[in-house]
């Protein structure tokens, strides 16, 4: 674990405590990035040797997503981030742009349901609103006070018997750092209907803790560069086995030239993409010891806090927990407003934040708090610190302590 961290740019000192929001580049992924974006500059659908050079970086970095992934090259689809991926993940899943319209005409689409829960990021959750106004039948599975899917709700829209085309989930939330119990909710979804598509959005957990398809029984898997240390703009959609022979098949959801097999049209963005292969590769190969690393500030932040604030999402907070992300740590720090206490600890050079960053909580507090039953005064308090490995215990005291502070003076 690194000393207190220098500061970004020109700020004199910062702690960044908000690494679920976005990290910064590994040291080796700028380096990768600077030398493939000076020297890697030929569009990989060119012929010539400038081109075949870059089509050669991309094939490597498509080999290594395909390694830690355990599917074949041709199932590693790069897209511009996070949202990208999960809006490629459904639309496509439902047939693509243009199919999804005759789908929503058709009479199938009546006995069919769409599915995701309540607590999703807004690249999920704005989705599946997206497909409500559009008329297609949307289940929201409801979650528990512990932020965990409550099977309860999916049995219950499991019981009209419509057919599930796509379940999409997140598998760590990214507020709580809950971890969702993917395998037994997939396992129920394709009892009830065999030919489901299983989407996880593993935006917050590609790197943290194992993603494994197959042990999750999923077909994709959504990642995003600038969460472990790559580049912002670049993200992959990941397709599993059952995508073999593209079948079943993935529409696109962008109309344009034959880039990445049709499915993601555009010109490929080699240095990105090979600077986002690095962190992946990188962070793979730490996940082990970084999450003990993590566990430990977390745990040291949740200790520190005993007695002055509510700790929220899942009670085990044991290491390896199976239901707990090692990164976040989301506390409610009653009764104080979360969005003063962001701005007097970052008056002070330290950065947490409340609630999801791209989703401004505004005076109601965490929606997703709200969400798992905690009641206005805890949403409304809410706070989320999310470690890297480059933070320190004598940073996590700092926080515990101006935390204290905020709450003797009443922030
Ligand atoms: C769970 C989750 N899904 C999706 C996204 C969006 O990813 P991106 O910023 O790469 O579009 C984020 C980013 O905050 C996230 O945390």
């Amino acid at each position: 674990m690194g000393n207190i961290s220098k500061g970004a740019g020109n700020l004199p000192f910062q702690i960044y405590f908000d690494n679920a929001a976005t990290t910064p580049l590994l040291p080796e992924a700028l380096e990768c990035l600077t030398e493939t974006s000076r020297d890697i500059y030929g569009n990989s659908s060119s012929a010539h040797t400038i081109g075949k050079r870059s089509s050669a970086i991309l094939n490597e970095s498509k080999a290594t997503f395909a390694e830690l992934f355990g599917v074949p090259p041709e199932h590693v689809v790069f897209t511009s981030g996070g949202t990208e991926s999960n809006n490629l993940a459904v639309w496509g899943a439902l047939g693509g742009i243009v199919n999804v319209f005759h789908w929503l005409k058709s009479p199938r689409a009546r006995d069919e349901q769409i599915l995701t829960s309540v607590v999703e990021h807004a690249a999920t959750q704005k989705i599946f609103e997206q497909f409500d106004l559009l008329g297609a039948n949307v289940s929201w599975l409801g979650v528990n006070s512990e932020c965990l899917i409550d099977s309860n709700t999916l049995s219950n829209s499991l019981a009209n018997n419509q057919r599930v085309r796509i379940l999409s989930l997140h598998h760590v939330q990214n507020e709580i750092g809950a971890v969702q119990p993917i395998r037994q909710i997939a396992d129920q979804v394709r009892e009830h209907s065999p030919e489901a598509l299983v989407h996880i959005d593993a935006i917050q957990s590609f790197a943290k803790i194992p993603v494994d398809l197959e042990a999750l029984n999923v077909d994709l898997v959504s990642v995003s560069g600038h969460k472990i240390g790559g580049p912002k703009g670049i993200g992959a959609l990941v397709l599993g086995r059952r995508f073999a022979d593209r079948k079943p098949k993935l529409g696109t959801i962008l109309a344009g030239s034959g880039q990445q097999d049709g499915l993601r049209p555009g010109t490929v963005p080699v240095p990105l993409i090979a600077s986002f292969a690095t962190a992946a590769k990188l962070g793979i190969s730490r996940l082990e010891n970084q999450r003990r690393t993590l566990e430990t500030l977390r745990n040291r932040l949740a200790e520190k806090l005993n007695g002055i604030a509510t700790v929220n999402g899942p009670s085990d907070l044991s290491f390896n927990s199976p239901f707990r992300a090692p990164q976040t740590l989301n506390f409610s720090l009653t009764p104080v407003q979360a969005s003063s206490v962001v701005e007097v600890l970052s008056a002070k050079g330290i950065c947490i934040s409340a609630g999801s960053a791209c989703q401004s909580s505004g005076s109601r507090g965490s929606e997703v708090l709200l969400r798992m039953g905690l009641g206005a005064s805890r949403a409304q308090s809410a706070l989320r610190a999310s470690f890297s490995v480059k933070n320190s215990v004598e940073e996590v005291d700092i926080l515990a302590e101006a935390l204290n502070e905020c709450l003797r003076i009443g922030h």
